[in-house]
Formats: C-alpha cells, structure tokens, sequence
C-alpha cells in the first residue's frame, strides 16, 4: 500500500479538522489510493505544537514550518495558519516538490494569491488544493448534478448565504480574523469566498458584482494568544479595546457570464444563524435549495410535476449520491463535519495518485480572489465593478 508523509501547519481549528480528515480517509475510502501518515505537526506556539504531536498521533512536532517544507520525508503539507502566512509557505513547499492543501482563503491579498497561482502553474507535477470543502458535500455533488443534466433548465437566479453569529457579541475578541494584515478582509475571504465559490461552481464564473461591505462592531477587546477562539471566550466589558479594520457584512448582486443573475450574502453577525450556508437555485424547469445546517439533504422541486403535487421535496443523501458508498451504508446515517473534511482529502490524495489537479486547485483559489477584489472594489465606488 503506497503512504504519503504529511506535514500540518498550523495546530488550531484547521489542524485539527485536517489530522480528522487524513486520518479517517482510509477508515472511510477502502481500498484507498493511499494512506497518509501523521509524520510532523507544526505550530508557532511550542505547546500547541507539542500538544498537537501526542493529541493527533504525529511523530514528531517542529515550531518553525521551514523543518516541514525542507523534509525530504515529507510527501504531502496542509497549510492551516492564518491567511498572511499561507503564500510564503506554500510557495516554498511547491517550490521544494511538496504536493500542498491549503486553506481558504487562498491568501490575505490578491499579489500573494496571483504568486501562490503563478508558482503551482510552473511545477506541474506538483498537486495543489484550496480548501473549499463545501462543494464536496454529497447534497451539493448532487445538486450540481442536477444542473449539470439540465433537469433544472436554464438557470435563472442563483441566491446564495453564508450567515454565522459568533462575532455577534462585541465582547468576542479580536482575533487575527478582525486584522486586515492578517487576514486581508473579513466576512468577504472567510465565509464569503465559500459561497463564491459554490456559485461559481454552480453557475460558472462571475462577470460583474455590485456591493456594500458594512463594520457592525468598530472595536473589539484584545486577546491573549494567536489563535482565534471564534467567539467561544468573551472577554470582559471593560477589557482595552482595539479597532476592527475589516467588514462584518458583505451583501451583493451579481451577474454570471453564463446570462444568470445573483446574489450574495455573508454576515458573522446574524444571531440565530450557525453555520448557514444556503443556496437556493431557481431554474427555468425547477428550483433547489442546499442548507449546510441540514446538509445530509437537498430540496428540490421540478416545474413538470402535477400541479397538485408540486412544490420542495427532500432528497436525503446516503449510499445511492456521490461519495456515498464510502461513508456509512444506510441513508440517514448522515455526514457531518468530519467525514466532509475525509472526503476532501480523499479528492486531494486522489488527485495526487492520479496526477491530475482538483477542482480546487489554486488557479481556481486565484479565481475567487478575484471576484473578493471585485467586491472590495464595487463597496468602494458604489458601482458595478467587472471581475478582471
Ligand atoms: N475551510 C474552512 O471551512 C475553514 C474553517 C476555518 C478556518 N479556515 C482557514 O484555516 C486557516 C486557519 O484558521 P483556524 O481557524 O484554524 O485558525 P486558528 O487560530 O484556530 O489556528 C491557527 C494556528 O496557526 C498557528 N500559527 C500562526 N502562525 C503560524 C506560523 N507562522 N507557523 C506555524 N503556525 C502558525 C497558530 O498558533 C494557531 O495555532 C485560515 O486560513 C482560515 O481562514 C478554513
């Protein structure tokens, strides 16, 4: 059975949902095209580090992300740090042959994600990946399906949101996420960038975006540490302050080069809201809806049924819908946030064995930056703005 070594950059909430997702690839895809091995950890923070090496079963734990990229045991490296880091480390890795996943967005600005882009066109061989897991959910695989086989007609309408609520609090903290050099913008690259790109998926590439970008919470109290807690800690009332330099809000129209119509809409500051990652496609023949909060099923509604029966009906996923057969084999059983991160990996490790790019690669990662540059640049001026 052949093994890829893997490096993990970065320890907090995307190394840990990296480690869950290589190591229960195999458990889930069997025989797999390969199976990972937990070779290096590494964070900047020594006892994340350390901690991460006995918690998640590496071999061995390194706090400066160079001893990975220059390992020439090392076969395959995550990349789960902060945006800022994420071109200078991935860079250097394909530059040293490493294949690499790395998070979203693809960078903190549109010159490190056109460099990230650039370097992964020259080295072929090597497999690049951005981390837009969503679009691998079995109900999205099959509402593209259904698109795809025209079952919907032409599409019309694209509506797509991305609402959470743990910043909603102004007592959450300001985190890297609430730090321009850092994380380059705020709600647009975080969960904005994930519903660009289930349209664009879904409709092809975006042509043209009007927009607004509004900061609800002009300043949050400082935190101790690099890691974003995501709203889980709420510091003191009175605790120093800072100002927040990147929006809350991102709400925009947009117009697919494809003829159809959009909008987008993403806010960490919608109480009530979690991880609400709807789209809702309205064809000329019918029309679905994808809610990730319930994403082991799809809605769907078909414009040739009876009158008297038409309307949204459930489709559940399970053993019959892509990526189906490997999770679990009774439909209901449901996936949940885990298994979607083993699927990703699957398509990242497979894409390795076969030598062939995924559907996200960086290019792709590059092309979404793009359409966030759009955005920024339409809030700006108050008009339509191309996507170059
Ligand atoms: N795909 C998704 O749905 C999803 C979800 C959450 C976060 N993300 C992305 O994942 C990345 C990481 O986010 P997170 O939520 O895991 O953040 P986090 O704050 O939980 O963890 C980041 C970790 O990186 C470490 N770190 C910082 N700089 C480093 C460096 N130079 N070298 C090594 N380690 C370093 C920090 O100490 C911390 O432990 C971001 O790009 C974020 O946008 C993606």
């Amino acid at each position: 059975m052949k093994k890829l070594n893997v490096g993990i950059i970065g320890a907090g909430f995307m190394g840990k949902a990296h480690v869950v997702g290589y190591s229960n690839m195999p458990k889930l895809f069997w025989p797999a095209h390969a199976v990972p091995v937990m070779k290096t950890v590494c964070d900047i923070d020594p006892q994340i580090a350390a901690e991460a090496k006995d918690r998640f079963g590496f071999e061995k734990s390194v706090t400066d992300w160079r001893d990975i990229v220059n390992d020439p045991d090392i076969d395959v490296v995550s990349v789960c740090t902060p945006n800022d880091t994420h071109a200078e480390i991935s860079i250097a890795a394909i530059k040293a042959g490493k294949h690499v996943l790395c998070e979203k967005p693809l960078a903190s600005t549109l010159k490190a994600a056109k460099d990230m882009a650039d370097a992964a066109e020259k080295v072929p061989n090597v497999i690049t990946m951005s981390a837009y897991q969503y679009r691998r959910v079995p109900a999205v695989v099959l509402a593209k399906r259904f698109v795809d086989e025209g079952k919907l007609g032409n599409i019309l309408n694209i509506r797509c949101v991305y609402l959470q609520s743990w910043s909603a609090d102004p007592n959450s903290p300001l985190s890297w996420r609430f730090q321009k050099d850092i994380a380059g913008a705020g709600t647009l690259g975080d969960i904005g960038s994930h519903i660009i790109d289930i349209a664009q998926y879904m409709a092809g590439d975006i042509d043209e975006v009007v927009s607004m970008l509004k900061t609800y919470i002009p300043q949050r109290p400082i935190q101790e540490g690099g890691v974003d807690l995501l709203g889980t800690v709420k510091l003191n009332a009175d605790a120093k302050k800072a100002p927040v330099d990147v929006e809350d809000e991102v709400s925009c129209l947009v117009k697919f080069k494809n003829g159809a119509i959009g909008s987008l809409e993403a806010t960490r500051n919608a109480w009530g809201r979690n991880n609400y990652l709807a789209v809702e496609i309205h064809g000329t023949k019918g029309s679905i809806l994808f809610n990730y909060e319930r994403l082991n099923e799809l809605q769907v509604c078909f414009a040739d049924d009876p009158e008297h029966f038409r309307g949204f009906k459930t489709v559940h996923t399970g053993p019959a819908h892509y990526y189906g057969p490997a999770t679990w084999n009774i439909p209901g059983m449901n996936i949940g946030y885990g298994e979607l991160k083993a699927i990703e990996i699957f398509d990242f490790i497979t894409a390795i064995v076969e030598n062939k790019q995924p559907s996200t690669h960086f290019g792709v990662g590059y092309g979404i930056e793009k359409v966030c540059e759009a955005i920024k640049i339409s809030a700006n001026n108050s008009k339509w703005e191309k996507v170059k």
